[in-house]
């Protein structure tokens, strides 16, 4: 089909990390934090909420699945990639303060330019978005978030695309934001509408270098990851029974469980998906049989024909 003005259809271009390199057109693993992944059949950059709508009314039309993708921090995708269409929000990256207080975001923004936008103006409160890699959709999607607090409190309310393409409001509470999720599964998040907390410009970035350095001792900050892979089971951490199993360094092809965090899987350079996914299966297997608890993915996983 021919797309208005203000698409961009990705085809093969450099590689924006050294050591990783395109064979062929619309390859996610450029876009994804963790360096893995085929190609999807269309990847999708539209520049406006129209051009949002219009691609999720093709994908409709065509009975294609339709995935959304921000920074790909929260990813895992297969070897094979992906049927259908991926839309990647990239582009729709604007912000404005209101009159109100109220700040206006794009869902394409990354969290890293929200903060320190924000910071500049003396609006704190995201210490919770500090080390990830992550847009404001996704986010928001995830409810981002940790021993620093959780995004979905910052959420005032958020513009959504719908299955049939049409754009609506959601308020806070209709988000349904709880630990790493929200309602909004299967919605295009556009924008989103914060709240934020007055701050001190100088002691806020103070702040958040701290937190900065206290994850960096604790999390592979600078490999190649998607963050934390299982959720924590209640009253348990993910990693710490990971480390408790003995799979701290376990490998698979190019993937690793990090050696500085068990709930961290790490790509050498060279890894597959498919890697990934079977270290994932192996590393469930083993805590299951020791441990005698089934870990559940906090990160998503695509696979070609599995939406
Ligand atoms: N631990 C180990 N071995 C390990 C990992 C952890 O013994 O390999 C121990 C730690 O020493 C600590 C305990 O387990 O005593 C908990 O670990 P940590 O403080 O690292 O927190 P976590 O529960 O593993 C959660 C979030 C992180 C977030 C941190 C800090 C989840 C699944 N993880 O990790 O979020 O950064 O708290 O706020 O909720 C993410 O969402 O991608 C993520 C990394």
């Amino acid at each position: 089909m021919t797309w208005p003005d203000g698409f961009a259809r990705t085809t093969a271009r450099p590689s924006p990390r050294s050591g990783i390199r395109l064979a062929s057109p619309n390859l996610l693993r450029p876009y994804t934090t963790l360096g893995v992944g085929g190609p999807a059949d269309h990847l999708i950059e539209p520049e406006t909420v129209e051009g949002v709508a219009a691609v999720v009314r093709t994908a409709r039309e065509e009975q294609a699945p339709l995935r959304v993708l921000g920074k790909g921090s929260n990813l895992v995708v297969g070897s094979d990639g992906v049927d259908g269409y991926v839309l990647r929000t990239n582009r729709l990256e604007h912000l404005r303060v209101g009159t109100d207080g109220l700040v206006t975001v794009g869902a394409g923004l990354s969290t890293a330019r929200l903060l320190s936008a924000a910071r500049k103006r003396g609006l704190g409160g995201l210490e919770c978005l500090v080390g990830y890699p992550a847009t404001v959709g996704g986010a928001v999607r995830m409810n981002a978030g940790g021993r620093w607090g959780e995004f979905g409190d910052a959420v005032e309310s958020v513009l959504v695309v719908d299955h049939d393409g049409e754009l609506s409001e959601r308020t806070a509470s209709e988000c349904g934001f709880a630990y790493r999720t929200s309602r909004l599964a299967g919605l295009v998040i556009v924008e989103a509408r914060l709240r934020l907390t007055p701050c001190d410009p100088e002691a806020y970035r103070l702040r958040i270098a701290e937190i900065h350095r206290d994850k960096s001792a604790a999390q592979p900050l600078s490999e190649l990851s998607a963050g934390c892979v299982f959720k924590n089971p209640p009253g348990e951490s993910a990693g710490r029974l990971v480390d408790r199993a003995g799979l701290l360094g376990t490998r698979v092809g190019g993937a690793a469980v990090s050696t500085v965090h068990g709930n961290f899987l790490v790509n050498g350079g060279d890894a597959e998906g498919d890697d990934v996914l079977r270290l994932i299966d192996l590393v469930r297997e083993e805590v299951a049989r020791q441990a005698g608890i089934e870990l559940e993915l906090e990160v998503e996983v695509w696979r070609r024909g599995g939406a």
